[in-house]
């Protein structure tokens, strides 16, 4: 229930928006020479330039207030706490643990997690070297040459987002693979191109029940089995990640190559755990612990930086701003490098599983529209896609734009041409174009007056469209952390000010339901429930279908 605090701060806010509805940015930037310099912040490496959001000191001030009365200090202090701020599951939620030197304890129901953390950090760190320097052997004496990795949402977009990511720093003696759809025809591809008795397979599920996971994980037993390897050589071809260790262990799967983790990381949170291994696999130890050094330093930042240099805390208040009160309804991701290729499906579950959400944390409706729908693609393939409706659809939607100065592994006048591109974008969609700046552009190129007048509403842009550009030097694993925790913690912060539970995600178990009750009526059983008349009609097409296959 909002109090009556924050009630006025939003009218405020509101009141602050219809007064500076007509403000164009442009000219704020034309009045203002120190806009981008005040609206900027450096921290953990990452620079984050948002003065190209349609804002002004009082706009910021309003969100700060806003800020302050939720508490939000007292909420991220109850968070790396340990309190159980994810009240619909009793649980705590502590990713951050998972980033912490081993020697700080962290006492959680008053034990030290910390002993625990490590310990499987130190078994991940035992296989990673081991395979990575070919002493894993595999059943028939040879070493491992491919990694493939079996999850789903956040047992899998993280990992394969960070191999991504930090590619240039991927062992060329392993190729990775990540499986991770049901459609075994994708599996089925993977698969083609491995060899049984160098291939090692990771299991990756937080509940180890996930259908989609489990159907791979058997169907990979079974490719292996079927090459004529004995059951006991599963032991050295199998490893699974998992909260439900006897669950990993009932599949077959050897307790010591069983890496746990804990009902207090989330799944979409997990990267940082073992649902990592196959990036630390892929970039050794010393890398992934730069990556855990990252985000642990955004984790400072947050804990201890005022709000008004705080980048989580910027960063979620420029969302709130362009949701709740410029009516935003989506937000755009587009990472101007291609080994940030992944980042944004990653962020979509990040960002949309945590606060897709319609009540508040005590269950009462929220008071506020919640997370925008996100979506993207590496900016330099959106440009010659969907920025055209950015520059001139009849909707809005906010841009990050996530560039790197330095490429790992390029050719000449490549990274130029790509940052260039981001950096015009941006500039294009606050500059707009009008239509004195059409004319003068047409009528220099000797283009008739009435040709001029007819081409003018086609040519011209309307500019003031808000976007926030996060300059990297470069992507390695240490800033890669950072930037990940920092997006992470903008989701928190969000949570809070909506007043929802960002942890849980109930939204994805009545499709789960229903897809349970229709697999068996595809197999032929008797419907177990009414279905509507095309759902119906759609199983009886596919059963059919299926039937004649
Ligand atoms: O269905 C959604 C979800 O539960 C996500 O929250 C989770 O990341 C994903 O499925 C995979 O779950 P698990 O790791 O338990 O297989």
């Amino acid at each position: 229930m909002p109090t009556g605090s924050e009630r006025d701060t939003w009218a405020l806010l509101e009141q602050h928006r219809d007064q500076t509805r007509s403000l164009q940015m442009r000219d704020l930037f034309a009045a203002d020479p120190g806009r981008a310099d005040r609206f900027s912040r450096n921290a953990c490496g990452l620079h984050v330039d948002y003065s190209k959001q349609r804002i002004t000191g009082e706009t910021i001030s309003l969100l700060m207030q806003l800020a302050r009365t939720r508490a939000l200090g007292e909420h991220i202090e109850a968070m790396f706490r340990g309190d159980r701020i994810n009240v619909t599951e009793a649980r705590a939620v502590l990713h951050t643990a998972l980033r912490r030197l081993a020697d700080e304890p962290l006492l959680l129901d008053g034990v030290d997690i910390m002993p625990a953390i490590e310990a499987v950090r130190v078994r991940m760190a035992n296989l990673a070297d081991k395979v990575r320097d070919g002493h894993w052997r595999g059943w028939q004496g040879a070493a491992i040459t491919d990694i493939v990795h079996i999850g789903i949402g956040g047992s899998h977009l993280g990992p394969q987002m960070a191999c991504e990511a930090l590619r240039p720093l991927v062992t060329a003696r392993l190729r990775m693979h990540f499986v991770s759809s049901v459609d075994g025809s994708e599996f089925a591809r993977t698969l083609r191109t491995l060899a049984p008795a160098t291939t090692l397979f990771i299991i990756a599920s937080k509940s180890f029940a996930t259908e989609e996971t489990m159907t791979n994980a058997q169907s990979a037993r079974s490719w292996f089995l079927a090459s004529g390897a004995p059951p006991s050589a599963i032991a050295k071809h199998f490893v699974a990640v998992s909260s439900h260790i006897e669950a990993a262990r009932a599949f077959g799967i050897e307790a010591d190559h069983v890496f746990g983790l804990w009902d207090w990381v989330g799944g979409r949170f997990s990267l940082w755990s073992a649902i990592g291994l196959p990036v630390m696999i892929a970039i050794g130890p010393p890398a992934f612990r730069d990556l855990l050094a990252g985000a642990r330093a955004m984790d400072g930042h947050f804990r201890q930086t005022p709000f008004e240099a705080n980048l989580p805390v910027i960063l979620a208040l420029l969302d709130i701003w362009n949701v709740n009160c410029l009516g935003a309804g989506s937000h755009v991701m587009a990472p101007y490098n291609e080994c940030l290729r992944r980042l944004p499906s990653y962020l979509q579950q990040l960002e949309m599983e945590s606060n897709g959400k319609s009540v508040c944390s005590d269950g009462m409706p929220v008071a506020h529209q919640t997370s925008p729908m996100v979506w993207g693609e590496t900016g330099i393939h959106g440009q010659h896609a969907y920025f055209q409706l950015l520059h001139q659809g009849t909707q809005f939607a906010p841009v990050d734009f996530i560039a790197a100065v330095a490429a790992a592994d390029s050719l000449p006048g490549h990274q130029a041409i790509l940052l260039a591109n981001a950096l015009a974008q941006a500039e294009a969609l606050m500059r707009g174009k009008s239509a004195t700046e059409v004319r003068l552009e047409l009528s220099a190129r000797g283009i008739a007056p009435e040709e001029i007048e007819a081409a003018l509403p086609h040519r011209t842009f309307p500019g003031n469209r808000p976007s926030t550009f996060l300059l990297l030097d470069r992507i390695d694993p240490h800033r890669l952390g950072s930037l990940i925790a920092l997006y992470e913690h903008k989701v928190f912060v969000e949570g809070v000010l909506w007043g929802i539970n960002s942890f849980d995600q109930w939204g994805v178990e009545l499709g789960k339901q229903l897809a349970g009750h229709i697999l068996t009526e595809l197999s032929g059983a008797p419907a177990a429930q009414t279905h509507d008349a095309s759902t119906a009609a759609l199983i009886a097409r596919v059963r059919e279908g299926l039937r004649s296959q």
